[in-house]
């Protein structure tokens, strides 16, 4: 016996840490009817989850939300063994900061019921290094979502050395359940495979606002209003299949292949010069043209919810025909 439940048994998830991520997937599970309990330390953690629930839950009503989700069925806790009690899951959404994890997941595992599986949340620490202070390391795994994790579906699963490869499994299975779209690595890597992507794009970026040859606004219209719409429907891989015409990748690769060696080879890491920082700040604020943080999050909410609602009714379609 592990202790574990069944997947259809679990009822109440803790949330540790209910910031963006935390309290993005507070408001994720509600939605998915299960009781919620917080354990954050800030001490305005309950107002912060309060609005982010209010701005999230009419988005959940359009896309994921099961019948009966209560909006009101979650606690905030000021002692986390007490959030703990009664937790048939357990999902760590604490600042990206090593020592941090490690000291915290000591603590989830000294106060979790037995064999109740910890996902964190962390954007690209591996299990193996974030675990070492546990005594049960077979139940901790990653389980990486994307902002906002109430409307992005993907979730890379991975676990780390010490991890069983049940509770991958376990995982993979549970947030599969609840309506997300899973990757379940079987080896861990920095950045599992779409912070990866993501951070070689950024890094790219971040040389080009640094050698002046771009603009934070051009960056964002150049993939906006170009890669970026292929890639909600094909991703880069069978974007470039096509890009190759009726030899599709293939001729892809011996076309473009050799002149690619340079650009792909040429760059490391930009320094995070202090002009840099300040260049990128300053082209945000820019970009943003006075919308606020709260009027960009509710701009991109309702693209997400459009597009994703339009996906569905195609991916519908194509299954009719
Ligand atoms: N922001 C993103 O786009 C993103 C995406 C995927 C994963 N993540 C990961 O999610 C985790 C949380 O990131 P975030 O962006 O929500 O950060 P955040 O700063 O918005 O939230 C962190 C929360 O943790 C709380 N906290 C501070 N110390 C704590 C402790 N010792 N124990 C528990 N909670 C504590 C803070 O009060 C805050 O509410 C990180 O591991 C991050 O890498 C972030």
């Amino acid at each position: 016996m592990n202790g574990r439940p069944e997947i259809t048994d679990v009822k109440t998830i803790t949330c540790v840490g209910a910031g963006t991520i935390g309290g993005g997937w507070a408001a994720y599970f509600l939605a998915r009817g299960f009781t919620v309990r917080i354990w954050d330390p800030a001490p305005d953690a309950a107002e912060r989850f309060t609005r982010l629930l209010e701005h999230a839950w009419p988005a959940l009503a359009e896309l994921d939300m099961v019948a009966g989700a209560n909006q009101s069925d979650w606690s905030v806790h000021t002692d986390l063994a007490e959030a703990l009690e009664g937790a048939d899951f357990v999902q760590e959404s604490a600042p990206e900061d090593l020592e941090l994890k490690r000291d915290l997941l000591a603590r989830i595992d000294a106060a979790a019921g037995p064999g109740v599986v910890v996902g964190s949340s962390t954007s690209g620490y591996g299990m193996t290094e974030m675990a070492v202070r546990t005594t049960h390391p077979e139940r901790f795994v990653v389980g990486h979502p994307f902002n906002p994790p109430y409307l992005i579906p993907l979730v890379e699963v991975v676990g780390g050395e010490g991890t069983s490869t049940e509770v991958v499994d376990w995982a993979a299975e549970f947030y599969s359940a609840i309506g997300k779209s899973v990757i379940r690595m079987d080896r861990e890597v920095p950045g599992f495979i779409a912070n990866r992507l993501q951070e070689a794009l950024w890094r790219e970026a971040l040389h080009m606002v640094d050698n002046g040859e771009a603009t934070v606004e051009q960056i964002d219209r150049s993939i906006r209003d170009g890669p970026g719409l292929r890639w909600p429907f094909h991703g880069p891989m069978l974007t470039f299949h096509l890009a190759g015409g009726e030899g599709g990748m293939a001729h892809m690769l011996d076309h473009f292949g050799p002149s690619l060696k340079s650009p792909w080879t040429r760059l490391s890491a930009p320094e995070l010069t202090r002009d840099l920082y300040d260049s990128v700040v300053a082209g945000c604020e820019n970009a943003s043209d006075g919308r606020s943080i709260s009027d960009l999050m509710a701009e991109r909410d309702a693209q997400i919810v459009a597009l994703r609602t339009m996906m569905r009714s195609t991916a519908e379609d194509g299954k009719a025909t």
